[in-house]
C-alpha cells in the first residue's frame, strides 16, 4: 500500500486560459496569469494497492460514477506510466468550499491529486514537474502549484509548458477577491467543451490569441509596479475577451446569465462612484470582484445591498500546493 495526500488552493485567472494546441497534453494556445485563493480548497488522498482491482473515486465521501471518475483514472493512468507503478488507486477528495454553489474546482483538484500522487509513490518531482503533471489533468491545475500570482507558460511541448510564480513582493496579501455566487441555470458547457467549440469556430478567436500577450505583458507591469488600477482594468478586459469569443462561436453560447449581468453592472455603478473594483468571470455565471483589501469590507457590504450574505464569499490569497499527514490505510 502507498499512500499518500495533499491540500491545493484554487485559483482564478486575471488573464484567462482559453483554448488549447494540443487536446492530449493540455498545451495552450496562449499563456495565463492568475492568483492563487484561500478561500476554496480540495484536500486528496490516494492510496495504491495490489489488492485493488480498479479505480475508485470518492468526492466529499460519495463513490462516483464512471463518469465523474474518469478524469481521475486518466490522470491516474497517466502517474503510473510516467512512474512505472501499475497498481490501481483509490482517491478520497474532500471540497472545502463556503457553500455547495457549483464551485467545485478542477484547479484545485487536479493539483492536490498530483500533489497525493508525488507522495504516495515518493516521486519527489520538483515544483516546475508537478506543474506540468497537474496540467495534464485539468490545465487551470497547473497555477495551483503556487500560491499568489502565476504565470502558465504555454510552451509548445509537454517539457517546456508548466506554471511559475510571479514575483510580487507579497502584493497579493494586499488584494482580495469577492464572489458573488449566481444560481441562476446556466447552460452547462465545461471550460474544456466551452473552449475547444470556440477555437474550433469562433471568428473572434484569432483576435484572443493576438490580443492575450498584450494583457500578459500589463498585468505583469501592474504586479511589478503594484498597480492596482493598472491590474484591474486588464483583468475585467481581458475577460470581457474571452466571454466575446464564445458568442461567435458556431452554435454561440455564454456563461452570463441575467444575475451575472446584475453584478457585472453593480461593479462598473461602485467603480462610478469611486470604489476601485473589477470583475472577472470564468466558464460560468458567478462573478468574482477583484478588489485592494483595504476597500474589502466596505465594497463586500456595498455588494450586499444587492446580493444575500450567503451568495457573497471574501478570498485573500492563498498558498500553494502542500503535503498533508496520511491518515493509518484502511
Ligand atoms: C475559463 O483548466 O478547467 O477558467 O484544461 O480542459 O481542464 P481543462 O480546462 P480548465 O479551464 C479553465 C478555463 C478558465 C480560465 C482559466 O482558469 O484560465
Amino acid at each position: 500500500m502507498h499512500n499518500g495526500k495533499a491540500r491545493a488552493f484554487t485559483n482564478i485567472a486575471l488573464i484567462k486560459y482559453w483554448g488549447k494546441k494540443d487536446q492530449q497534453l493540455i498545451l495552450p494556445m496562449n499563456n495565463s496569469l492568475s492568483l492563487t485563493l484561500d478561500a476554496f480548497y480540495t484536500e486528496t488522498s490516494v492510496s495504491f494497492s495490489k489488492k485493488y482491482t480498479a479505480d475508485s473515486f470518492y468526492l466529499d465521501g460519495q463513490l462516483q460514477d464512471e463518469k465523474s471518475t474518469e478524469k481521475v483514472r486518466r490522470f491516474l493512468d497517466l502517474v503510473r506510466e510516467q512512474s512505472q507503478f501499475f497498481e490501481y488507486a483509490i482517491v478520497q477528495s474532500q471540497n472545502f468550499v463556503p457553500t455547495a454553489a457549483g464551485l467545485a474546482s478542477s484547479a484545485s483538484g487536479l493539483a492536490a491529486l498530483a500533489g497525493a500522487c508525488n507522495d504516495a509513490l515518493g516521486l519527489n518531482l520538483s515544483d516546475k514537474e508537478l506543474s506540468r503533471l497537474a496540467r495534464k489533468g485539468s490545465g487551470s491545475a497547473c497555477r495551483s502549484i503556487y500560491g499568489g500570482f502565476v504565470e502558465w507558460e504555454k510552451g509548445d511541448s509537454d517539457q517546456n509548458s508548466y506554471a511559475l510564480p510571479v514575483p510580487s513582493n507579497h502584493w497579493e496579501d494586499e488584494l482580495a477577491m469577492i464572489f458573488i455566487l449566481i444560481n441562476d441555470k446556466a447552460k452547462d458547457i465545461s471550460s474544456r467543451n466551452g473552449m475547444q467549440r470556440t477555437v474550433a469556430t469562433s471568428t473572434y478567436y484569432t483576435d484572443w490569441v493576438k490580443n492575450v500577450d498584450i494583457d500578459i505583458k500589463k498585468a505583469r507591469e501592474a504586479i511589478t509596479t503594484h498597480d492596482f488600477q493598472a491590474l484591474g482594468e486588464v483583468t475585467e478586459s481581458n475577460c470581457l475577451k474571452m466571454h466575446a469569443t464564445t458568442l461567435a462561436a458556431s452554435p454561440p453560447f455564454t456563461y452570463w446569465t441575467p444575475n451575472s449581468l446584475k453584478a457585472m453592472n453593480k461593479v462598473h455603478t461602485m467603480r462610478q462612484a469611486g470604489q476601485d473594483c473589477y470583475f472577472t468571470m470564468d466558464a460560468g455565471p458567478n462573478v468574482k470582484v477583484l478588489c485592494q483589501k483595504k476597500d474589502s469590507q466596505k465594497i463586500y457590504h456595498e455588494l450586499q445591498k444587492e446580493f444575500p450574505a450567503e451568495q457573497l464569499v471574501m478570498a485573500y490569497a492563498g498558498k500553494g500546493m502542500e503535503t498533508l499527514e496520511t491518515e493509518v490505510a484502511k
